[in-house]
């Protein structure tokens, strides 16, 4: 089936300046993640060029041609860091890891199948240390905001091990992504168990499999374990039972399953117990636990998705946007060293416009990391396109003014994660369009001077071969695709007005009136959340001059002009049109540009594999079902709560 290696399937390659160095490969030292560096090059140079190349470990000094994997063992540097070299004959990936020598090999890889000529030298230093996935999958095989299918990972309540646990393992390596959650961050009492005995066996398997390809295996844990599987009656960092109950877990843990890398924990959050029920603060509540694993070397990723989900709709003082950085901002500086916080990139939940979290701005000792979401929970889940990279790039880039030296998110940061929109899907992703976000995240994050389009053509070249126009095409499909989305969904950075639980299609009022603190609060006369000085003072949590950018109304980025302000539907926008003619025009725009997207794609046909094709249009023409609905109940919507007219006078029901 066409697909099943995604962007690892290479095609034939006709460009042949690689070939006079498809002699041989050689390699100073062995082990698991060299050894699978030379099947992939073998494999894949097979694919490309038809040449079954011998590999043999020998002395670097007599080597005089072919392909050369030369493992350092003088350098220090662990992250992934490689030197690929050219001589007369000889192609020279040097790394002082041996994942340095994998992420080498793939790089050579991508060169020569997008049909690259060799490069005298490259030089290649990973830009986060952390480069992580989290999936929300659950043990029975369910993804909590899953759209490619079901689990690989469990399957009534197994650890699956497969041949497609090392196609993923492979998929990501390729990339450069270093660590994987396999488990939901919502742990429930079957996943509990993970940490048990009861799945030490095959988690010692899974994290050997992914350790060999330079990948380090987490867990989520449910902060109330200490009573769901310990017995104990309480759950309290502070207590003395909790602390030995939780060493005792740690250290089978940590002992028997190789490279373990710690926990990532959903605590106080939509109903997850945390310290904060017992009174802690969520500093003292991560600390138990990093103290315990440091010994270990073992990390605990803390999230700070920390809101109150029980919300009365007719308070207009409590601001969900402003609840974690009110938790974490005043802890600042308390967390220990092996503490990671883990920040959405926004303050509320995902959306398709958000402002980048204040939080990023403001820690300035503390280990933090960003969290972006890859299942397109609220961006089409998976049956819209919505290329996420170009939005991760700006978040990375966004200015937090937090200190003189280091102002960009990325300079504040030590890994993202993001959670993953893989299932067991043929092709990974349910929409075949939607594995560039995988690939692209992962490029991303190994590389954050990379462009958002040039990884777009990257992985179309990868994927589909190196056809120059229809590459183009979908790569600048996919460049824009989120606007796209944002033009027929809900407007101006408001947000949500999406179905409530599953989060599809339009639903303006779905939310207004329950507890979750996702308000838009239209009525008669205008739309949007103040949350300047004036309102909820959300804007505060910014370093100038952002508060103060923010604050205006005159100097606010438009597309957020309804995140931050309550304004009437007559207000003029600088385009000089009205707040109520922008959410008419650009829902039929966007409509109108899916309608483009389709013709777009409709004009490659015959130059892909036709199973992709078919399946892509079929996906396209979800969409488009998909946003017309999104654009008549939402233009239905505001012209009845308006009662104003559209200027060019289109059908609106
Ligand atoms: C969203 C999502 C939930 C998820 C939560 C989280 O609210 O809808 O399914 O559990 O985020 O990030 O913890």
């Amino acid at each position: 089936m066409m697909f099943e290696e995604a962007w690892l399937s290479y095609h034939t390659v006709n460009n042949s300046s690689y070939r006079p160095y498809l002699t041989r490969i050689t390699y100073n030292i062995e082990d698991d993640i060299i050894r699978n560096a030379i099947e992939e090059a073998t494999i894949a140079i097979k694919k490309m060029y038809g040449i079954c190349l011998q590999s043999e470990c020998c002395a670097m000094e007599a080597v005089s041609e072919g392909i050369v994997l030369f493992l350092n063992k003088e350098g220090c540097e662990q992250l992934g860091s490689y030197d690929i070299s050219m001589a007369e004959k000889v192609i020279r990936i040097e790394a002082s890891s041996s994942v340095g020598i994998l992420y080498g090999v793939f790089h050579l890889l991508r060169s020569m199948s997008m049909e690259e000529d060799p490069c005298e030298h490259v030089a290649c230093s990973p830009s986060n240390a952390y480069r992580m996935l989290n999936h929300w999958d659950n043990l029975d095989g369910s993804i909590e905001r899953g759209y490619a299918g079901n689990s690989f990972f469990f399957c009534e309540n197994k650890v699956l091990i497969t041949e497609r646990t090392k196609t993923y393992a492979r998929l990501l390596a390729s990339v450069g992504i270093n660590g994987v959650v396999i488990n939901n961050v919502n742990v429930t009492k079957d996943a509990a168990l993970l940490i048990t005995s009861k799945y030490r066996n095959s988690l010692i398997h899974l994290a050997g499999l992914l350790n060999s390809y330079g990948i380090q295996l987490f867990l989520s844990i449910q902060y109330s374990a200490p009573m769901s599987i310990g017995q104990l009656e309480t759950a309290d960092p502070c207590d003395e039972r909790v602390i030995h109950w939780w060493e005792g877990v740690c250290r089978e843990l940590f002992l028997t399953i190789p490279n373990f890398g710690g926990f990532l924990v959903k605590a106080d959050s939509e109903g997850n117990v945390g310290p904060a029920t017992y009174g802690r603060t969520q500093a003292q509540g991560a600390n138990m636990l990093a103290e315990i694993i440091k010994p270990y070397g073992g990390i605990v990723i803390w999230r700070c998705f920390v809101y109150n989900c029980q919300q009365d709709w007719r308070d207009r003082k409590t601001d969900r946007a402003k609840s974690s950085f009110e938790e974490f901002a005043p802890l600042d500086g308390e967390f220990h060293d092996n503490v990671m916080l883990q920040i959405k990139n926004g303050p509320m939940d995902f959306q398709v416009r958000e402002p980048v979290h204040p939080l990023f701005g403001e820690l300035d000792h503390t280990n933090t990391m960003l969290e972006v979401q890859l299942a397109q929970e609220y961006t089409g889940q998976q049956i819209h396109v919505c290329y996420l990279i170009p939005m991760i790039k700006d978040i990375l880039e966004f200015q937090t003014y937090g200190n003189s030296n280091k102002d960009c998110v990325k300079d504040r940061i030590r890994g993202i994660a993001a959670v993953a929109n893989t299932g067991d899907d043929p092709n990974w992703t349910g929409h075949d369009l939607a594995a560039a976000n995988l690939y692209g995240y992962g490029r991303l994050t190994f590389q954050l001077e990379l462009d958002a389009r040039q990884i777009a053509e990257e992985w179309c070249r990868m994927t589909f071969g190196v056809d120059a126009s229809l590459c183009s095409s979908i790569s600048t499909m996919l460049m824009n695709s989120r606007e796209t989305y944002e033009h027929y969904t809900a407007p101006l950075g408001i947000g949500w007005m999406v179905n409530p639980s599953n989060h599809y299609g339009p639903n303006v009022d779905g939310y207004e009136y329950d507890r979750w603190g996702t308000y838009h609060r239209a009525d008669c006369h205008g739309i949007g959340v103040d949350r300047t000085s004036e309102g909820t003072n959300f804007t505060s949590q910014y370093k100038e001059p952002l508060a103060s950018l923010y604050d205006d109304i005159a100097t606010c980025p438009e597309e957020l002009l309804l995140f931050f302000h309550r304004l009437q539907y007559s207000y003029q926008l600088r385009s000089g049109k009205t707040i109520i003619q922008h959410i008419y025009d650009s829902h039929f725009d966007g409509v109108d540009e899916v309608q483009e997207m389709i013709s777009s794609w409709m004009a490659l046909e015959g130059g892909m594999d036709a199973i992709v094709y078919n399946r892509v249009l079929k996906r396209l023409y979800m969409q488009l079902e998909s946003a017309r609905e999104w654009r008549d109940v939402i233009n239905t919507y505001f012209y009845r709560k308006s009662g104003i007219d559209d200027s060019r006078g289109r059908i609106i029901y």
